[in-house]
C-alpha cells in the first residue's frame, strides 16, 4: 500500500515535471524530458553531501573532511593529520596586519566568499577583520593547552576544540572582529556594528553563526558571535532561515 502510494506521487511529480518543462523543454527529445522530470523527483537532501564516518578505536573518524559541508564537533573527529590541500590567503583585511602566518589561511571557496562578504560589509560602511583562520591539528594544541591552563578543564571544553576536533583544522572556519571592539574576540561583539551586520547577512555568503546563545547544549560549546563558518550558500540559507545549528541541519535535513 505504502509502495503504491510512493509510486503514484513520483508519477505525478514526473507528470508536472514534464509540464512544468514547458517552452523551455521543446526541441528536446523525449529521454532528455524523462531525465529532467526525474530530476525534479530527486529529494533535495541529495543536493547536499554529510559526513561519511568510520569507527577508530571507538571514535568517530570523518573519512570525507574535505566535504563543505563537513559536521565537526565533539562527536565526529578529523583524521588524524588532516590538512585541506587548497589553502589560500583570502584579500581581506587581518587584524594582525600583513603578517604571512597560518591563521590568515583559509580554503580557497571559503576564502572567495569572504572576500565578497566583506567588500559587502564595506559597502554598507562596516569594516571587519579577519582575527584567525586555519588552525592545523598541531597549532589547536597549543591553544588548548593554553586556554587549560589559563581557565582550567571544564572552561576550556565550553570555549576550546579538542585536537581533531575543531573546525578551524578545515579551513572553512573564521573568527572575525571589528575595530570597535579593539579586534577582540569578545562576547560584546554581537552588540556591535559589525557583530549585527554578520548575524544578519553571513548567509547570503555562505557563512553561518556556528555557535548561537542558547544552543549551547548542542553544539557543545558557549556562545561565540565571532565564529563563522562556510558552508555554502545553500545551506546556509537553510540553517538560517530555519534559525538551526550545522547540527540541526544534519538532523533534520541530513541522514544522520
Ligand atoms: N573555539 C572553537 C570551538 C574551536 O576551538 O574550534
Ligand atoms: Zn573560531
Amino acid at each position: 500500500m505504502k509502495k503504491w502510494i510512493l509510486t503514484m506521487a513520483a508519477s505525478v511529480l514526473l507528470v508536472s515535471g514534464c509540464q512544468t518543462g514547458g517552452e523551455e523543454a521543446k526541441g528536446t527529445n523525449h529521454q532528455e524530458k524523462n531525465h529532467q522530470a526525474r530530476e525534479s523527483t530527486t529529494p533535495k537532501a541529495e543536493k547536499f553531501t554529510f559526513n561519511q564516518i568510520k569507527e577508530v578505536s571507538g571514535k568517530k573518524v570523518i573519512t570525507n573532511p574535505e566535504n563543505v559541508l563537513v559536521l565537526v564537533n565533539k562527536e565526529y573527529n578529523l583524521p588524524e593529520g588532516y590538512a585541506p590541500k587548497d589553502l589560500v590567503r583570502p584579500a581581506v583585511k587581518f587584524s594582525f596586519g600583513d603578517e604571512k602566518i597560518e591563521k590568515s589561511l583559509m580554503r580557497k571557496e571559503a576564502a572567495e566568499a569572504l572576500e565578497k562578504m566583506f567588500a559587502a560589509a564595506a559597502k554598507d560602511g562596516v569594516y571587519l577583520y579577519a582575527v584567525s583562520g586555519y588552525r592545523s591539528y598541531n597549532r589547536q594544541v597549543a591553544v588548548f593547552n593554553n586556554e587549560m591552563a589559563n581557565s582550567g578543564k571544564a572552561k576550556a571544553n565550553q570555549a576550546v576544540a579538542t585536537p581533531g576536533q575543531s573546525e578551524h583544522q578545515t579551513g572553512l572556519a573564521i573568527d572575525i572582529s571589528g575595530k570597535s571592539v579593539g579586534f577582540l574576540l569578545t562576547d560584546s561583539f554581537e552588540n556591535t556594528k559589525e557583530g549585527q551586520w554578520l548575524a544578519k547577512h553571513a548567509h547570503e555568503y555562505g557563512f553561518i553563526l556556528r555557535y548561537p546563545k542558547g544552543k549551547e547544549a548542542i553544539t557543545g560549546y558557549q556562545f561565540e558571535p565571532w565564529h563563522y563558518r562556510y558552508v555554502g550558500v545553500e545551506a546556509a540559507k537553510k540553517i538560517y532561515e530555519n534559525g538551526w545549528t550545522l547540527e540541526e541541519f544534519y538532523r533534520n535535513y541530513g541522514k544522520m
